[in-house]
């Protein structure tokens, strides 16, 4: 479920883990820890609620593993290179440790559920092992684990949405950030691990949602939220009357009118629950952004069967048509999946058929990596050979890399209205921002004053496969 739009990328090797900005002087707390987040968007929204819960500990940032005297990894498990790389980055952290006598390390997430104490015998270094609905007993793991014992808490939960704690924004551009709305994931794709890792679904009270977003734009200046969740459209809250309910499109309505100064995005959603409610609620806000992540997966609804997605191929084709009939200027990006279980050539022909007909503007391609204890690991044969995986994965990037292009080529000579970020990475020069449609823009800063944060209209004027390049129209503040 990674979120930030980048064109055609194999996204095989996750995001990278990233330190953060310390967010107080070291001095100021009794000690310090240092984190590294792999995985979606979610890990990262997670990563911001345990910097808070240390902080409240008495624990500071720090970004300097020298400084640290405790070292977080907050892990993903969904790919068996995803599990690969904290491994060899724990590595990393054993010499480190070897020569710094007291530091402690901690692994958190889904690599921690899906491991629990095994983690401590295999990776001797590991002092605390700590799952994703537990955040909230780190400081108590912690002193214990100061005793020289090791601590682990993997416990899940059918509650715990941290719905009260809120999050330090962590390596923020102080635009765009993330709302965490629901947790888990009843849904059981044959070949994900993420229902084992993070527990059952639950939503979280839209009052606490609407609180931390009012407090990100009117107090803490942010002028796009996105709402995150493993499944954003089963979103569901009772309400105290236990007749009425909360659905996803209502909470989409109440955040996108907090101000039609602040951009509304979520993530993601699973085709078979995006409803005409939420297409509709999104063609009646501007400010909702015309851009939906909807993982397809297979193009085969053999193979859809067999992942237990739960919808055919015809059914995601006409949930397409029903979005570009209801919005007709919104761009989808997928998820897919090269090789799985007994994919044929002629089911892989399917996906890129189905690719075409989406024409999607960006795609996460991924080769089948079988995950332990998942359905599909107990019940199929993993048995399209790597070779064979290997090839239809590139004849997917190499397709969605001209789709990409089709997509960008037709956006010239449009205006789009564009978030200001920050500085584009080449060229202070530059500004970088992106359209209601998700797509990167950079554009020439010139003469007008403007800042990260402000709105403005920018004509296309060329592309790259994964950039729009643009000038400033008008100031649209
Ligand atoms: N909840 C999100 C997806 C979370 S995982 C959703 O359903 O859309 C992100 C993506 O990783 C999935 O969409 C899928 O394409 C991919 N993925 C999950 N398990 C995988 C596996 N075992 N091998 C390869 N890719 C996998
Ligand atoms: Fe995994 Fe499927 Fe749940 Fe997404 S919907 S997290 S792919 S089980
Ligand atoms: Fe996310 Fe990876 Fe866990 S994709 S939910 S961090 S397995």
């Amino acid at each position: 479920m990674e979120l930030l739009a980048i064109e055609g990328k194999v996204h095989d090797e996750i995001r990278q883990g990233e330190a953060f900005e310390p967010i107080s002087p070291i001095g100021a707390f009794k000690k310090h820890f240092y984190i590294e987040s792999y995985g979606c968007a979610m890990n990262f929204s997670d990563t911001e609620i345990v910097a808070s819960i240390l902080q409240k500990g008495g624990y500071g940032a720090t970004k300097n593993l020298e400084e640290a005297d405790l070292i977080f990894v907050n892990t993903c498990s969904i790919r068996e290179k995803a599990e690969a790389t904290v491994r060899k980055r724990l590595t990393e952290f054993r010499k480190l440790k070897e020569n710094r006598k007291g530091v402690l390390v901690g692994v958190l997430g889904c690599m921690a559920e899906r491991l629990k104490s095994k983690l401590l015998e295999e990776e001797k270094l590991v002092d605390i092992v700590v799952g994703p609905d537990s955040y909230r007993s780190l400081p108590a793991l912690i002193e214990k684990a100061e005793t020289g014992q090791k601590a682990v808490n993997v416990l899940l939960s059918r509650e715990e949405t941290y719905a009260d704690i809120s999050p330090v924004r962590l390596d923020s551009n102080g635009v765009s950030a993330f709302v965490s709305i629901m947790r888990g994931c009843n849904n059981m794709c044959s070949f994900c691990v993420v229902p084992f890792t993070r527990g059952r679904e639950r939503s979280r009270d839209p009052h606490s949602i609407i609180a931390e977003s009012e407090e990100l734009f009117h107090k803490n200046g942010f002028k796009e939220i996105t709402l995150l969740g493993q499944n954003v459209d089963s979103y569901y809250w009772y309400n105290d009357d236990t007749k009425t309910a909360v659905t996803f499109a209502d909470l989409l309505e109440r955040v996108a009118s907090i101000s039609p100064l602040l951009r509304v995005r979520f993530s993601t959603s699973h085709p078979k629950d995006i409803t005409d409610d939420v297409l509709h609620v999104m063609a009646r806000f501007e400010n909702i952004c015309n851009h939906i992540h909807l993982p397809i997966q297979s193009g085969s609804t053999r193979l859809l069967q067999l992942m237990n997605r739960t919808y055919s191929r015809e059914w995601y084709l006409a949930k397409v048509d029903k979005i570009k009939q209801i919005l007709p200027d919104c761009t989808l990006t997928a998820d897919i999946i090269a090789g799985f279980c007994t994919e044929t050539e002629e089911d892989h022909q399917e996906t890129l058929s189905a690719m075409e007909y989406c024409g999607y503007d960006m795609s996460y391609m991924y080769i089948y990596s079988e995950r332990p204890g998942t359905l599909a690991a107990k019940r199929f044969e993993d048995d399209v050979p790597m070779e064979v995986k290997k090839r239809r994965l590139q004849e997917i990037v190499d397709l969605q890399g001209k789709l990409s292009t089709k997509g960008n080529l037709n956006d010239i000579g449009q205006v789009f209205k564009v978030l200001i970020e920050g500085d584009s990475k080449r060229s202070a020069e530059d500004w970088t921002g992106r359209t209601p449609q998700n797509k990167h823009v950079v554009f020439k800063k010139g003469t007008k004053e403007l800042q990260k944060g402000d709105y403005v209209l920018v004509k296309i004027t060329n592309c790259t496969r994964a950039t729009l390049l643009g000038e400033i129209l008008i100031n649209n503040n």
